[in-house]
């Protein structure tokens, strides 16, 4: 049986890792932070199946306390396991938020990555141990080439770009120093039901559901005109694991191939809840009009804006469909966008539910 140990494993992407790694038949261990709140609820699926012995067995699945900035902590957590898998997914990972907490968002993203790689190596674990490296399509940001691919240079437009490019490089440097297979993904922007509410597509699928559903009364976005090549989180997570069991350690793009600008997100998630939005105005007064009432439900809102934008990502995941046999397509846009905003009618619907009952 093979261990993994995944840093980041409360977030959207290391809880859909741990459900696919536990029906892998991994042993699948998660580093957690204390926090003075409950912060474990996407790993409920996991828990209470496992608890009620129906899919997974409990001594495959465990959970540590530890931060990748505790050197310490990482260092006796990885010599415990002695793992044959890590993931490094944790990271301070919202761009905006990185302008406000850039020196936090090095210590995480980068610092955090260092320590993994040093403690693989002072454990004399390097020839065991694989390592996946989080990295992210920020690396581009200001593209130097469309579509992107593994040889376009790097331009980072934010703290936390400029955060992730020191993964990138210790990775590679510690894959070419040390013989390791440290290597890194770099992903394109990859969303789900589970996605965090700040993030742009969670925040449309969100507001779209409270506004149907009369619970908002409008949607307050920044740019409309980025455009992103937006994934299933679901399908990226099969990826990094795709990329550990490659015969040689090599970093790989991982992206639809596809790219759409946050104004069709909008568009195309109030179409799912029935509402034809219609778009007036320009620039910070542009507005996105309900059609059938008139009312104005989507605005712009300055302090949504970046200091620096990422204006363009689209990915070329030709490397990793030839190399992988990955399928870039397999959860097409729209219906990532149908998936998303089902689960959060489901979510409002529930919450009123909760709240009749109580009033
Ligand atoms: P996420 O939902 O924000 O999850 C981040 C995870 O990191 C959470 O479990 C968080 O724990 C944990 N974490 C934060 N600081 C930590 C620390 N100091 N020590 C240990 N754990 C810490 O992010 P995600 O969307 O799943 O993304 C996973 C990784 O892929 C991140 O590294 C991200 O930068 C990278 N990435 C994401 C995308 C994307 O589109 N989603 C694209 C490219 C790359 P708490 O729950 O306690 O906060
Ligand atoms: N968050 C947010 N909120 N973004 C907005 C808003 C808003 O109200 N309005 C417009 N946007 C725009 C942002 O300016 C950005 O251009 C785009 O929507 C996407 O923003 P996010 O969803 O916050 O994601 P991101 O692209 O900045 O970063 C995500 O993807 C990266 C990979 O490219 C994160 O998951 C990063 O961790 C990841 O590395």
């Amino acid at each position: 049986m093979k261990k993994a140990l995944l840093t980041g494993i409360t977030g959207q992407d290391g809880s859909f890792l741990a459900e696919f790694l536990l029906e892998k038949g991994y042993e699948v261990h998660g580093v957690i932070r204390r926090s003075s709140s409950y912060n474990q609820e996407r790993l409920e699926e996991i828990l209470t199946e496992a608890e009620a012995g129906i899919l997974f067995n409990n001594e495959n699945f465990h959970l540590h306390y530890g931060d990748v900035t505790d050197t310490s902590n990482v260092i006796r957590l990885i010599g415990d396991i002695r793992p044959d898998e890590i993931y490094n997914l944790a990271a301070q990972s919202h761009v905006r938020v990185s302008f406000d907490m850039p020196g936090y968002t090095l210590d995480v993203d980068g610092k955090g990555t260092l320590n993994i790689l040093e403690a693989v190596r002072i454990l004399g674990l390097t020839e065991k141990t694989r390592i996946y490296q989080a990295s992210t399509s920020e690396l581009f940001g200001k593209v130097q080439e469309v579509p992107q691919k593994e040889t376009t240079p790097f331009y980072p437009r934010s703290p936390y770009g400029v955060a992730k490019i020191y993964g990138y490089w210790i990775t590679k440097n510690y894959r070419e120093s040390y013989n390791m297979f440290a290597v890194n993904g770099i992903l394109f922007n990859h969303e789900s039901e589970r996605r965090g509410e700040t993030f742009v597509t969670r925040k449309i699928t969100l507001a779209a559901a409270r506004i149907v559903q009369g619970k908002q009364k409008k949607l307050m976005l920044g740019n409309l005109d980025s455009l992103r090549d937006w994934g299933y989180a679901k399908d990226y997570v099969e990826c990094m694991w795709l990329i550990l069991q490659h015969d040689t350690p090599e970093d790989f793009v991982i992206a639809t191939g596809e790219m759409h600008s946050v104004r069709e997100f909008v568009e195309l998630s109030f179409k799912h809840v029935g509402i034809e939005i219609e778009w007036s105005g320009q620039g910070v007064e542009e507005k996105g009009v309900n059609k059938a009432t008139g009312e104005v439900i989507v605005e712009v809102d300055p302090k949504f804006f970046r200091p620096s934008e990422v204006e363009q990502l689209l990915g070329d995941p030709t490397k990793s469909r030839t190399l992988l046999g990955w399928n870039p397509t397999k959860t097409p846009f729209d219906e990532l966008v149908r998936i998303m905003v089902k689960a959060d009618m489901r979510k409002v619907e529930k919450e009123d539910k909760v709240k009749k009952m109580f009033d």
